[in-house]
């Protein structure tokens, strides 16, 4: 056997980094779309699964006396995580709900809003929605694709800002094209005009090291994570962390006890959101059980990125050698992520690709972006994966006609 280089990396990308049963993932699927809806690990479902039975066995006990403490330092370990004041966090059910709750409470009458043209699309429909009802209208700004200048999309989301803008809705790690955007910049360059920073950060707990803290002083005044993504907490489980001076804006969509509280109780921004009516807390009270397991099982959250980083990059450029094709964005504009433009076969839909790869076990997202006529193909890079898995969807990509496309 040849002995490794001294320099080898221990957690070589052609092994999974976590143990065949850590997850409960079929394996008779490949996947690589942890982006979409995250994987759970096995701890962390059986956390999820003790609280609910003691829920279960006896419900008042759990709503009026044990719930709200364990929900309290789950907060508390989970801004910790994110490097949060855990005053400004609450748990919200996912990213579509918290960045509609903090547009809700921001966006006044008349008001214009810049968003961006890699934005998420549901959470767009929200916000055209809402501005709709509210008389205002929403502007595009548009980041360059493939990426030429990293800075580019700073300067173009700055200058489509006008006077009349109030509220700028920006994706921290965009879903098409998997680009980590420089939320900080963007939010320093636009504090003085007034104008408030929504980051939806659906996919950047646990993918990026996030410093809240940081991204407040910096002028983001309302930011969005989900856990049940990249943290692997149960489904049905994101965060929402208003800045201090807007904590009385941003209410819940739906109003409850909480709104019995003086509008000046600084207990009531906690007793709003953390109680909408009867539901259930138990993925909330399972985040820090899943945010440990991922520190086990690949050595800590700096190394669990590190690895994913590298493996993204290496599928990204398994599939380019396959399928042909250059690289869109620099590596480091890139996560635990990578998209590429794909060419299917004449007269095959998006969606009739994705639903023919996973009924045949291929996890993957297919999207159409910008236009109904271009497609990105994006990977995902957890402690599940390995290179192997990038290497057998390429062959079958090529088996299939599949080639890479010029954006
Ligand atoms: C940027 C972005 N925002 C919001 C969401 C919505 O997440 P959820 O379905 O958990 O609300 C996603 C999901 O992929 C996303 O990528």
């Amino acid at each position: 056997m040849t002995p490794s280089p001294p320099d080898a990396a221990p957690d070589d990308l052609d092994h999974a980094v976590a143990a065949a049963d850590a997850f409960v993932l079929d394996p008779a699927v490949v996947h690589l779309n942890h982006g979409s809806f995250g994987a759970c690990p096995r701890a962390a479902l059986d956390v999820q699964a003790a609280w609910r039975a003691r829920l279960e066995a006896a419900t008042m006990r759990f709503f009026v006396l044990d719930g709200q403490p364990a929900l309290d330092d789950a907060r508390a370990e989970v801004a910790g995580f994110v490097g949060a004041d855990p005053a400004g966090l609450v748990f919200v059910a996912n990213a579509t709900a918290g960045v509609a709750t903090a547009l809700d409470g921001l966006v006044g009458d008349g008001d214009e809003v810049v968003t961006i043209d890699h934005g998420y699309a549901a959470c767009r429909h929200g916000l055209e929605r809402l501005v709709a009802r509210r008389g205002g209208r929403v502007v595009t700004a548009h980041v360059a694709f493939p990426v030429r200048d990293p800075a580019q999309h700073v300067d173009a989301i700055v200058a489509a800002c006008t006077p009349e803008t109030r509220v700028v809705l920006l994706d921290h790690v965009t879903s098409p094209t998997a680009l980590i955007l420089d939320v900080a910049a963007i939010a320093r360059a636009l504090a003085p005009r007034g104008v408030h920073v929504v980051v939806d950060g659906a996919h950047a707990p646990g993918m990026l090291d996030l410093d809240v803290a940081a991204l407040a002083a910096a002028g983001v005044a309302a930011y969005v994570g989900n856990l049940h993504k990249w943290a692997c907490a149960p489904k049905a489980c994101a965060l929402l962390w208003v800045r201090d001076d807007l904590r009385r804006r941003i209410r819940p969509l739906v109003t409850s006890h909480g709104a019995a509280l003086a509008v000046d109780d600084p207990r009531r921004f906690h007793a709003e959101h953390d109680w909408t009516g009867t539901h259930d807390p138990t993925p909330y009270l399972s985040a820090p059980a899943a945010i440990a397991a991922i520190a086990a099982i690949g050595g800590g959250w700096p190394a669990v990125r590190a690895r994913g980083h590298r493996l993204a990059i290496a599928m990204r450029d398994v599939l380019l050698d396959a399928l042909g094709g250059a690289p869109a964005a620099p590596d480091a504009m890139l996560g635990m992520m990578a998209s590429l433009p794909i060419a299917p076969p004449a007269g095959v839909a998006p969606r009739d690709l994705e639903r023919g790869l996973l009924e045949a076990g291929w996890e993957v997202a297919i999207a159409p972006w910008p236009r109904l006529d271009q497609i990105y193909l994006r990977v995902s890079a957890h402690v599940y994966n390995r290179l192997d898995d990038a290497r057998r969807l390429a062959a079958h990509l090529r088996a299939l006609g599949i080639h890479g496309a010029a954006e």
